[in-house]
């Protein structure tokens, strides 16, 4: 059964018993205390918690997660995945323990032709946590599974919770018995490689805090309600299911193994080293493939460089493997097919998930090439001086200035049998960080050392007043330089201002820092940023202009009147459009991130599908019909609960004090839990224009708008736009359409035109290469060289036409090379039957040749393709074919 259709079934199943299906979230955890998405319950924790209502009281997903723990161990074991995908079922205070295991039971066991995945209940056992009667006596009730079949364990294997404070509870754990050839008898208690794990069902019934380990945790009383979180581990069903040994080889995975094995000719299931490398390979192509479709980009830091692991883990596999060639661009492609049935995004976006990967595979390679050079040299030195350990400062200018990450250089130290100083490594990253520091801090607030924010900070908060004024008299209170107070500031510098109160807006909530001065006699100080690096301090990151200032001085704080309309049009304008999207298309739009500035607004929601220009325009239009009714914008102060009660909309994750502000426009249309700056009616904000709608990972949107005159400005200039084009093709402005497509079409065949008298061209070529044919001791041997910039498949089909051309009769070879679009060279080789039998193999000749090219390459012995690094070379290489040609049928006979 394919994986998609294993999918299928699950949300059907829960479905038709009254759960809605929820699209996964992105692998970037909704949750800030968590990396990434590692379970699919994530995305429910506030509902589990009971911080907010959950909008239905049985949910189920089919969730993307990630776990990067053990990246290591990927493909030793056959356990290990990074990527995998988490079938669950949720209720909220609805059905527990029984209907959690009947849902279960039935989905399993059922048959296939009746929709389920036919499990035999003979062969399943279950787990329990070691008191749980009342579990013990539904699964013999609801199963009538017999009591050995059902083992008790502590709290480390049957309690769950995500490893942080939140929702925990006792589990119950299902397995499949694979049978005696997979280990000895007696459950999972004995063996769980033989036994093993599908399906984990969490009762969800207590809140824990001071997480230590699994099983080191304190309770800190039961949750408001009883809830289920159940995981249905996707890829080891698909692997049962479908008959094959372990997740790496699921339809979703070993294509790219598949093709890894035959880009670099060594077969899966040789050799073992060979066979984890492959299993990387499968497992790291396919994690880098989600991540990046979700958003994530490489970098040396947090998800980004679990990104950049996984992928520089993956190409360095393949260069292992024998294949030295870019990797990427040969497997992600493989991966994407793979797996665009489940996740059709992957496909539309494939243009700026590849760009990413291929980007940095280039990076890498470059990085590979010197930094490896200086490796080997590094290790020689360190053999040879008699020591098993290489440097600290060896591993660091690795890194600092090859951007070899450690990790790498320990591998690569550990296939030589060498040890690597990491202390000395990490002294002195920490040496060098700290010089960094200094450079961080001044350049945005909020890194490094806090603690001067926090002494200021200590004497209050910054009281906000720009609700009601622009302009406030206030007072400097402190003055921060580098992380450090300062008594004074002067002209030309730039240093961070504390004030007494504020009328500046700090960024928060989307929207943008205000823009402003602060004059003081003699002085004037231009504010460049405003954020609030610890809760309830402002710090004003201003340019002194002119004068100077010191600590205690009074000021007159005065925010840009046009700036701030501006941001108020901006904001309203998105709280405008989030309502729109809701009520166009549905309550579950809901918005999960957004970013305003006088002019601007961006709002990503949760959504499966792109909306299509119709949806896009009534979103449009029902938020100017929104901004049109000059709906009366208040703000208004009360306690959460009550905020809640009265359906006010919270961000996803965002933790929110007891004392919330509810942001209205025309009563319940839109109301929201906002602090930002508002209009006062919503006619203020003008006009709001899309102009963009696209992905952000599955099952999230974006949309992107101008608002107010800049508005305006986009439409008029399309307007501009739209007439310039009329007049070049001559025709009313509402004909373009048509007629640029009549346009298009005239290319395409012209286009297919061109291509077929290429291709008659190139069997005339082919017609006349096998006329010429050269006899070497008996082989009819082609070589030609073809013009510059051709491509492999160039190559290819005109030495398949030569060869073509030989039939069978008598042993033939055609060989052809060319300097590739890269200005590389490709050579690529045919031999016929005959030639094969007589010992020329197309495979042999190509390593050959591509060896001259400075390269590599291989294949199979009636079709092979290679390539180097030096085009000067070509000649040579295709005298090397002839030259082994000869020799192999001499030798031969
Ligand atoms: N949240 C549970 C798990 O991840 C179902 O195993």
């Amino acid at each position: 059964m394919e994986t998609a259709e294993i999918r299928r079934r699950f949300l059907d199943h829960f479905e038709r018993n009254g759960h809605t299906v929820v699209p996964s979230a992105s692998l970037i955890s909704p949750d800030p205390s968590l990396l990434f998405t590692v379970a699919g319950m994530v995305p429910f924790i506030p509902y589990l918690t009971g911080q907010q209502a959950a909008p239905w009281p049985r949910a189920t997903s089919v969730q993307k997660c990630i776990r990067t723990q053990d990246i290591d161990e990927v493909g030793k074991t056959t356990r290990h995945g990074t990527f995998f995908q988490m079938n669950g079922n949720f209720s909220f205070g609805d059905y527990f323990k029984e209907g959690a295991i009947e849902f279960a039971w039935d989905l399993i066991t059922r048959s296939q032709d009746d929709g389920g995945y036919g499990f035999d209940p003979a062969k399943i056992w279950v787990t329990i946590y070691h008191d749980d009667d009342e579990a013990a006596a539904l699964w013999k009730k609801v199963a009538d599974l017999p009591e050995e079949r059902i083992q008790r364990r502590g709290l480390i294997d049957n309690y769950w919770h995500t490893g942080q404070a939140g929702p925990g509870g006792p589990c119950s754990e299902i397995y499949v018995d694979r049978g005696p050839e997979y280990g000895p008898d007696g459950g999972p208690l004995v063996d769980e490689d033989r036994f093993l794990e599908i399906w984990n069902l969490v009762f969800m019934q207590e809140e824990i805090t001071d997480v230590r380990a699994k099983d080191d945790f304190r309770v800190v009383g039961d949750l408001p309600s009883k809830n289920i979180d159940t995981g249905m581990g996707m890829e080891r069903v698909s692997y049962l299911l479908q008959g094959v040994e372990n997740m790496y080889e699921i339809d979703q995975v070993y294509p790219v193994i598949e093709h890894a094995s035959e880009l670099s000719g060594k077969r899966y299931g040789a050799e073992h080293d060979d066979d984890v490398r492959l299993r990387v390979v499968g497992d790291h192509v396919r994690s880098a493939l989600m991540l990046i479709g979700d958003g994530v980009t490489p970098s040396n830091e947090g998800r980004g460089y679990v990104l950049r692991r996984l992928l520089r883990r993956s190409v360095r596999a393949m260069r292992l493997l024998g294949f030295d060639d870019p990797a990427l661009p040969e497997l992600l492609p493989v991966s994407r097919d793979a797996m665009k049935a489940a996740y059709p995004e992957l496909e539309s976006d494939f243009a700026r998930i590849s760009t990413i990967a291929y980007a940095e595979e280039d990076t890498f390679r470059k990085t590979l090439q010197t930094g490896t050079q200086i490796f080997d040299l590094a290790a020689t030195e360190t053999k040879q001086a008699g020591r098993a350990t290489l440097a600290g400062d060896t591993a660091f200018k690795l890194h600092d200035t090859y951007g070899f990450p450690i990790d790498l250089t320990l591998e690569m130290a550990a296939e030589q049998g060498l040890a690597v100083d990491e202390e000395g490594f990490r002294r002195l990253m920490a040496e060098q960080r700290e010089r960094a520091k200094a450079d961080a801090r001044a350049k945005k607030t909020g890194h490094g050392d806090m603690s001067a924010y926090r002494q200021l900070r200590d004497i209050g908060a910054t009281p906000f007043t720009g609700y009601q004024e622009l302009s406030t008299d206030t007072r400097i209170r402190g003055l921060v330089r580098d992380g450090v107070g300062v008594p004074a500031a002067s002209e030309g510098e730039i240093v961070e201002v504390i004030l007494d109160r504020t009328p500046f807006y700090a960024e928060s909530g989307g929207q943008e820092s205000d823009a402003g001065t602060i004059t003081a006699d003699g002085a004037e100080l231009e504010v460049l940023d405003v954020q609030r690096p610890i809760k309830g301090l402002v710090v004003h990151r201003v340019r002194v202009v002119r004068g100077e200032i010191t600590t205690g001085q009074e000021v007159l704080a005065v925010v840009d009147p046009e700036w701030r309309v501006g941001a108020c049009q901006a904001h309203s304008g998105t709280h405008v459009v989030h309502a729109a999207l809701r009520e166009v298309l549905g309550p579950q739009a809901l918005q999960s991130g957004s970013y305003n500035k006088p002019g601007y607004l961006r709002l990503d929601f949760s959504w499966g599908q792109a909306l299509g220009p119709e949806t896009r325009s009534e979103v449009e239009e029902a938020a100017n019909l929104g901004i049109r009714r000059d709906l009366p914008v208040s703000a208004t102060y009360m306690p959460l609960e009550k905020a809640q009660e009265i359906g006010a909309l919270a961000l996803f994750g965002e933790t929110y004090d007891e004392e919330v502000r509810v942001v209205e426009m025309g009563g319940e249309w839109s109301r929201e839990l906002c602090g930002g700056t508002h209009v006062a009616h919503s006619s203020q904000i003008g006009l709001v224009t899309l102009t963009g709608e696209s992905s952000v990972g599955a099952g999230s949107r974006r949309v992107e708008g101008f608002v107010g005159i800049e508005g305006f400005r986009y439409l008029a200039k399309e307007r501009t736009l739209v007439s310039q084009l009329a007049d070049m093709l001559n025709v009313q402005p509402e004909q373009l359409p048509e007629r640029v497509s009549r346009l298009v079409g005239q290319v395409r065949d012209a286009e297919k035109k061109l291509t077929q008298m290429q291709k008659s061209a190139l069997g005339a070529k082919a017609a006349e290469l096998a006329a010429s044919a050269r006899d070497v001791y008996g082989v009819w041997l082609v070589t030609h060289e073809m013009d510059e910039g051709s491509t492999a498949d160039d190559l290819r089909s005109l030495v398949l036409d030569v060869r073509g051309r030989f039939g069978n009769e008598r042993p033939a070879v055609a060989a052809s090379a060319a300097a590739g679009p890269n200005g590389r060279p490709v050579i690529v080789v045919a031999a016929n039957e005959e030639a094969r039998r007589r010992g020329v193999t197309a495979g042999g000749l190509v390593k050959a040749a591509a060896q001259v090219l400075g390269g590599g390459g291989g294949g199979k012995d009636d079709v092979a393709q290679g390539g180097g690094t030096d085009a000067s070379k070509i000649a040579e290489a295709l005298g090397e074919v002839e030259h082994v040609v000869a020799e192999t049928v001499t030798r031969g006979s």
